[in-house]
């Protein structure tokens, strides 16, 4: 190992990498050197110290956010909302893209989450299957291909690009399917430092939804997206399967609001259902966790009794192409997480702790929100657009999701 790698090691703290070296064949040296120049360490080294310290209490103005129930739009509305939002869509303007690069862990399926399947009374379906779905029938309603981009990681790209050529992209033009690598960060135990995989290599894992915005640049996608004139992308999870992504209404509600971001939002269930909602802190656009509402806000109802903080964030975003320039620029908060993760001895031996032991790094999407004063709210039925498949059993579970499904689609 040269002598610079070496030192950059010892100015963080990470020379017991060094211990390593003696299991190592010399193709494997090299490759952990590579990969050693390729990690930030000072970021590295400010994300675990964030790890140690007490969060900041700032002086934070939490209000209401304003949105437009889709229920309540007139008829005579809906219409030209439409109509603004059809055309766009018609003239090839607008792409979907499906954030699943996330590793599933809640639902414990070997293998990338869209390559799940579920019984619906449509059939057996894979989850990536009703995605198609839904593009397919987009197709026929609006007469063009709609580009799909898929963000993966390292540690589901190989497969899920296998899973779907395996299935022949379900029917869908392949052409029009791209798949993108978002970015990863180490994993650091209690003392922050990294560790290695049984590959002998640097323990590293996806950096969260909010690696998005610097992977569409990063990647390519962003240049692809301007080369084909692509200016509106709806971004959703891989696992709601009624997400209604392909929304004129939407589309024509955020350019007449003048926004360059929306978001679908479901009226929260009860005051203290786990999700995030949508409100304003210090008068900007901000997800607000249910841990870190208070409860009296959390329960605080209108006149007519709904509740003030009421819009869950279902994960379904709307994004003009302009912005993403800025955005891959934003500097996004990482969450940290506890969790268990195998490791390597310097003896050879593989680890497999039963308490967590290292820290995660992620970044969420929604965090970027915090930019803008607005951002179109558009309020939708829960029923028609909300199914996760998040939990093996339970809330948010196959078989929660399955019903939500089977009814939706009970004229089918
Ligand atoms: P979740 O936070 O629900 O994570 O991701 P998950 O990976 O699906 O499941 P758990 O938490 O491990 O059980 C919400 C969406 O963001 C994507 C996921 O694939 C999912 O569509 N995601 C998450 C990424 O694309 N990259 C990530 O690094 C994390």
């Amino acid at each position: 190992m040269k002598e610079e790698t070496k030192k950059i090691l010892e100015k963080y703290n990470q020379q017991h990498i060094l211990e390593y070296l003696k299991l190592l064949t010399e193709e494997e040296k090299n490759e952990l050197e590579k990969q050693i120049l390729t990690i930030d360490f000072e970021q590295l080294k400010e994300l675990y110290e964030s790890t140690k310290r007490q969060p900041k209490i700032e002086e934070k103005k939490i209000e209401h956010i304003p949105y437009i129930d889709k229920e309540k739009i007139s008829n005579s509305t809906k219409q030209e909302l439409e109509k603004i939002g059809r055309k766009i869509i018609s003239s090839g303007a607008y792409a979907v893209l499906t954030m699943a690069g996330g590793q599933g862990t809640r639902l414990g399926h070997i293998g990338p989450k869209g390559s799940y399947a579920i019984n619906t009374k449509n059939g057996t379906k894979y989850l990536f299957e009703i995605i198609i779905d839904t593009l397919k029938r987009a197709k026929e309603k609006y007469g063009v291909t709609i580009p799909w981009y898929i963000m993966t990681s390292k540690e589901n790209n190989n497969e899920t690009l296998e899973f779907l050529e395996e299935h022949n992209y379900f029917g869908y033009d392949k052409t029009k399917v791209t798949l993108f690598l978002q970015g990863e960060l180490p994993l650091v135990n209690i003392e922050g430092k990294i560790i290695l995989d049984k590959e002998k290599k640097i323990k590293e894992a996806a950096n969260g939804n909010g690696g998005i915005y610097k992977a569409v640049k990063n990647s390519g996608l962003l240049d692809e997206m301007k080369r084909d004139g692509i200016e509106w992308i709806f971004i959703s999870n891989v696992d709601n399967i009624l997400s209604n992504f392909v929304d004129p209404i939407l589309l024509g509600l955020t350019i007449k609001e003048n926004n360059k971001i929306a978001a679908k939002s479901v009226a929260k269930n009860d005051p203290y259902e786990k999700a995030g909602v949508f409100c304003k802190m210090n008068n900007k656009v901000k997800v607000i966790e249910y841990i870190d509402l208070p409860s009296e806000m959390a329960e605080q109802r209108d006149e007519n009794g709904e509740l003030v903080y009421g819009e869950l964030n279902i994960s379904t975003y709307l994004y003009n192409r302009s912005i993403f320039e800025e955005l891959a620029e934003f500097k996004l908060p990482y969450h940290a997480a506890f969790k268990k993760s195998a490791y390597l001895e310097t003896t050879g031996k593989i680890i497999e702790p039963d308490e967590p032991n290292i820290y995660k790094f992620e970044a969420f999407i929604f965090d970027t929100f915090v930019k803008y004063n607005n951002i179109t709210i558009l309020r939708v039925k829960r029923e028609d657009e909300f199914a996760p498949v998040k939990n093996r059993t339970g809330v948010d579970s196959p078989e929660t999701a399955i019903k939500l499904y089977n009814e939706f689609y009970k004229e089918d």
